[in-house]
């Protein structure tokens, strides 16, 4: 039964935006952590993503440098790191002229020329242009981010850690003699001020940009675990059957008692503790021991099998071959007869990582393979076209801790591994 339709379209907006997005503000204030966080969430969701980050440039060029290299007086360094930054800009105009969606243009741009200049480059090109401004002057922050980002950059190499870091310090006094804060004259933009607790929006039109404000209106680095596992062993899984509302096993029942003690010893205090299931039997069950409260998503249900629910890939391929090849062809992008696909599921996934990125205390997401591969490939910055054949087998947690540069992974089996009946 071969159904014809159409290929889904790969991207979520109607219209083809080109989207430069122009950082600014001092050294160490997160700009680079924001790109990337930005660059994560929109490759995930599908647009072509891509940050150029202009010190990257000067480093391949020009080589590593100390302080005095920044200082506004110094003549051969202004004008490298503004060779730097021209270099940059041509190869963002080029790839966003080309395939490119999105670029992140990840500088300073302390100053009202260097930004004109940039956005000038930009809107010639026809693309629009949002600045995202980060403001930030609490003293403890800066350290930090001095601390736990700059001294392991390329300019530090094998220096000592307190002498880098005052050295740093040095370098952030060249902007600030320097810095121009963004004004309303210029153009449109996000500000975030205070390490993420406000946000300024002015201008800010389309889809995408609001988006950009609504991820950027919930990120925090606050450090906090988040646990992704499947439900406890179900029916279907030892039948190898898709889909479907089944009931746990004996064996899925006692991972659901193994869970809960793991959370116990993680988090005694049941306020401590978010817990998401999805709508289904099998990661309600798996909820249940955890004598906690939970919130049912059905954003966090299986993918949908469609006119395949309820059987298993050895009956897909004999009843249904050329789904079957269909799906093995491109399985990211195979959406079922009447059901979904892994691109779809990421769509409905959006507000779920929203609200995980919002969340402070630990979250515990007890759902499905799909579901699980898809909120995994989103935190560990795997290529979405990846994340139908990531291994998430039964029975075990992946335990993340987001940081500035990624997040932590570790893998806790709390029962022997059991086949799962995938086949595809
Ligand atoms: O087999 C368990 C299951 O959760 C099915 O319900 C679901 O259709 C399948 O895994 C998803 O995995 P895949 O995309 O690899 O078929």
């Amino acid at each position: 039964m071969a159904l014809a339709r159409p290929r889904p379209a790969p991207q979520i907006a109607p219209d083809n935006p080109k989207l430069a997005v122009v950082m600014v503000g001092l050294p160490a204030r997160g700009k680079s952590y924001t790109a990337r966080r930005i660059e994560r969430y929109l490759s995930w969701l599908g647009y072509r993503t891509g940050v150029f980050n202009v010190g990257e440039y000067r480093r391949a060029r020009f080589g590593a440098h100390r302080h005095s290299f920044f200082d506004p007086d110094n003549a051969t360094g202004e004008e490298a790191r503004w060779r730097a930054a021209m270099d940059a800009l041509e190869d963002m105009v080029r790839w966003l002229g080309g395939d490119g969606q999105v670029a992140i243009y990840d500088a300073t741009n302390t100053t009202r020329a260097r930004r004109a200049t940039v956005r000038a480059c930009c809107e010639r090109a026809g693309f629009q242009v949002l600045f995202i401004e980060i403001r930030c002057d609490d003293p403890t922050i800066i350290e930090d981010n001095i601390r736990s980002t700059k001294l392991s950059s390329p300019d530090y190499e094998d220096a000592d850690p307190d002498e880098a870091a005052a050295d740093f310090r040095a370098r952030i006094a060249h902007y600030e003699r320097v810095y121009q804060p963004l004004e309303d004259d210029e153009g449109s933009y996000l500000r975030v001020t205070g390490a993420g607790r406000g946000v300024t929006v002015r201008d800010v039109d389309g889809y995408l940009e609001a988006r950009l404000v609504f991820f950027l209106m919930n990120l925090h680095l606050t450090p906090r675990p988040i646990w992704l596992t499947r439900h406890g062993e179900s029916v279907y899984n030892v039948t190898g059957l898709l889909g479907g509302d089944p009931e746990l096993t004996s064996a899925g029942h006692h991972y659901a008692r193994s869970l809960a003690k793991f959370l116990d010893e993680r988090c005694p205090d049941p306020d401590d503790v978010v817990i998401w299931t999805s709508s289904l039997k099998r990661a309600v069950q798996t909820a249940a021991p955890l004598g906690r409260p939970t919130w049912a998503w059905r954003a966090l249900d299986e993918i949908d099998a469609g006119v395949c629910d309820g059987m298993s890939y050895a009956q897909i391929q004999a009843q249904m071959p050329e789904e079957y090849e269909a799906r093995r062809r491109d399985k990211f992008i195979y959406r079922y007869p009447r059901g979904e696909s892994y691109q779809d599921i990421i769509l409905r996934l959006d507000p779920v990582i929203i609200e995980l990125e919002r969340t402070r205390r630990p979250v515990m997401v007890i759902a499905h393979n799909a579901v699980i591969r898809a909120l995994y490939a989103y935190f560990q910055g795997v290529p979405r076209e990846r994340c139908p054949h990531l291994p998430i087998p039964l029975h075990s947690v992946i335990e993340l801790t987001p940081h500035a540069y990624g997040c932590h992974e570790s893998r806790v089996a709390l029962e022997p591994q059991r086949d799962s009946g995938e086949g595809l």
